[in-house]
């Protein structure tokens, strides 16, 4: 296989040869921000919608958006040109820049933007026919959840966690409520209704999550968002993880305890149904 190719400020490059300074704010403080976008057959799927969050992250923490939405647009079809088209997963990358190390931001440092693209690699269909394991833990990230920082550490720990008891997701909660996953949103679903925790600062609202309002309004399922407890997910129906590269997963043990009847149930059924047919409609 070919080597892949990455954009680094603007220029095309093998990635082998990308180089950034040790200076860089993203490595010495993890100040910055990223995007994951799913390519199906070359195109981005929910593209708009991950830019939007990409402008949201920036803005929230102070670095000027290099690219208009058009701008990130082009910029990642060079990317994904010079990969070729299959299904693909774009990363983006936006650090506040190069500058002498002091905490609070310097002065006319232009951002680091780095792009990047690796084959999507979806769960392989015995996952979603049986079902995935997750464990529970305390959810002791920070409390501005909802910007895609680079700064991933305490979701690492849980990615960690979850790997060390050969589970698929750590699913956290804060103060006994649930949160989300390390790098997924929760769902819950009881008596045919679903339920997710509110898009707060506890949480990365997931371009999924959107996606599932839309798929339960079109299907007339009832969704709501409110604080879900420990005995409402281990009391579920069905429980859910979403993810651009896990799409819509069921769950069905959680530390080790069976979800529902142990199987995937028939809300998961109907959704990730609907799923595919938005990506069939891209
Ligand atoms: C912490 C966290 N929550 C939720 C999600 C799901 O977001 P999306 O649906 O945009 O992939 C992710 C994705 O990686 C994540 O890292």
């Amino acid at each position: 296989m070919s080597e892949a190719v990455v954009l680094l400020n603007g220029e095309l490059l093998p990635l082998s040869e990308a180089r950034i300074p040790v200076l860089d704010r993203g490595f010495i403080f993890g100040d910055g921000i990223y995007e994951v976008i799913p390519l199906y057959n070359g195109k981005p799927f929910r593209g708009a919608q991950h830019l939007a969050r990409l402008a949201r992250s920036l803005a929230a923490i102070g670095i000027p958006n290099p690219y208009t939405e058009s701008e990130w647009l082009a910029q990642i079809d060079r990317v994904v040109r010079a990969n070729g088209l299959a299904d693909q997963m774009v990363y983006m990358q936006v650090t506040r820049g190069v500058a002498r190390r002091a905490h609070a931001f310097p002065k006319d440092v232009q951002p680091t933007v780095l792009i990047m693209t690796n084959p999507l690699v979806l769960p392989p269909a015995q996952a979603r026919e049986q079902g995935v394991a997750c464990v529970t833990m305390e959810d002791r990230r920070w409390l501005n959840c909802q910007i895609k920082s680079v700064s991933l550490l305490g979701n690492v720990l849980a990615a960690q966690y979850a790997a060390e008891h050969g589970v698929t997701e750590a699913i956290q909660f804060r103060d006994g409520y649930l949160t989300e996953a390390s790098s997924s949103n929760v769902w819950v679903v009881r008596n045919g209704r679903v339920a997710a925790p509110p898009k707060d600062n506890l949480i990365l609202e997931g371009i999924r999550y959107g996606l599932m309002e839309e798929l339960c309004a079109a299907m007339e399922i009832p969704l709501e968002a409110r604080r879900l407890s420990r005995e409402e997910v281990f009391g579920a129906d069905e429980v859910l993880i979403s993810s651009a590269t896990k799409e819509l997963l069921p769950v069905v043990t959680i530390d080790g305890r069976t979800v529902g009847d142990g199987k995937p149930g028939p809300v998961f059924a109907r959704l990730y149904a609907g799923y595919q047919a938005a990506k069939a409609a891209l």
